[in-house]
């Protein structure tokens, strides 16, 4: 598992001073938006002022399912250790060191990214040893929904495309102004991206002489979050298609 912890366990030989020194943590979830910041926080006993020299703090992040952990940021009696560092947070991890000698090892990480979520272990040896865990979960909404008309050639139908991108995976509802089910005539693709996010497209087909107001709802089920983007057929009898976003809207579905 982890390959500091055995040796400063040893170092400390589980002595008195050991058994009493305790890492809290004031909290143990943290759910960010993607490419936000966030800063987790573990607390640690200092008796007066800190001694910087004989601190080391490990930060170390393991995603579900895997078994190798990455090392997200390490201060080694009181200097930043990062040649261990793992590439993924080269430039995005950093200790708050001015909040130490308060006894708070705050973790930094900005631009947050969907293989950042997972389990955090904060292990902070001063004079003792402890660790904790804290869980990070990363969302991403379906903010901006992508609108397209298109026509199929040489066929007497048209498309209507949504495309957004987000995580976790979408379901795509298609509605018209009556609020008519019309998701049976969707074919509702995903791919992944680089990110990890999904980048959902639903194609609704539909005949041209319906001539109405669509929409398209991306349901984030776990999120229990709707966002929708409306496209309308008005002025189809003039440049075939015209393409109307009239609004954006995000709302929690209780
Ligand atoms: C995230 O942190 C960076 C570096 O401190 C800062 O430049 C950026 O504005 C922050 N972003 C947000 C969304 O707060
Ligand atoms: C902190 O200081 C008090 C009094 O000086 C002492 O009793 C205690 O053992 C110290 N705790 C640690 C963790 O060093
Ligand atoms: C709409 O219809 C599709 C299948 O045609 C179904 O899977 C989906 O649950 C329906 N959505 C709603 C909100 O009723
Ligand atoms: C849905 O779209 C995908 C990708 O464009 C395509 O491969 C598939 O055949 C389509 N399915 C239906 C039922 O039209
Ligand atoms: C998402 O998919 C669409 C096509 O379905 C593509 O045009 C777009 O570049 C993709 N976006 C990302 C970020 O992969
Ligand atoms: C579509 O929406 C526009 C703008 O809200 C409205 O003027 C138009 O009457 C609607 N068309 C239909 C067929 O409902």
């Amino acid at each position: 598992m982890l390959q500091i912890l055995p040796m400063l366990l040893l170092e400390t030989q589980l002595s008195m001073v050991s058994a009493l020194f305790t890492v809290e943590v004031p909290q143990q979830l943290y759910i960010v938006e993607y490419g936000s910041n966030v800063t987790m926080e573990c607390r640690f006993p200092v008796n007066g002022s800190l001694n910087l020299g004989l601190l080391t703090v490990v930060w170390e992040q393991k995603r579900q399912g895997q078994s190798k952990s990455k090392e997200v940021y390490t201060l080694r009696n009181g200097k930043a250790f990062s040649l261990s560092q793992h590439h993924d947070y080269i430039g995005r991890a950093t200790l708050l060191h001015s909040e130490l000698k308060l006894g708070r090892a705050l973790l930094q990480i900005t631009s947050v990214k969907i293989t950042d979520a997972g389990s955090y272990l904060c292990l902070i040896d001063y004079q003792g040893v402890d660790y904790k865990y804290i869980t990070l979960e990363v969302k991403a909404s379906y903010k901006r929904i992508n609108t397209q008309v298109m026509r199929k050639q040489g066929e007497d139908k048209f498309g209507f495309m949504c495309q957004s991108e987000g995580f976790p995976l979408a379901d795509v509802f298609w509605q018209n102004a009556k609020n008519f089910n019309l998701s049976g005539s969707a074919n509702t693709t995903y791919t992944l991206t680089t990110d990890g996010l999904y980048n959902v497209t639903s194609i609704l087909t539909f005949k041209p002489s319906m001539s109405e107001n669509y929409s398209c709802v991306f349901w984030n089920k776990e999120l229990n979050e709707e966002t929708s983007a409306h496209i309308s057929t008005l002025g189809s009898y003039h440049l075939g298609l015209a393409q109307d976003r009239e609004y954006f809207y995000t709302h929690h579905v209780l």
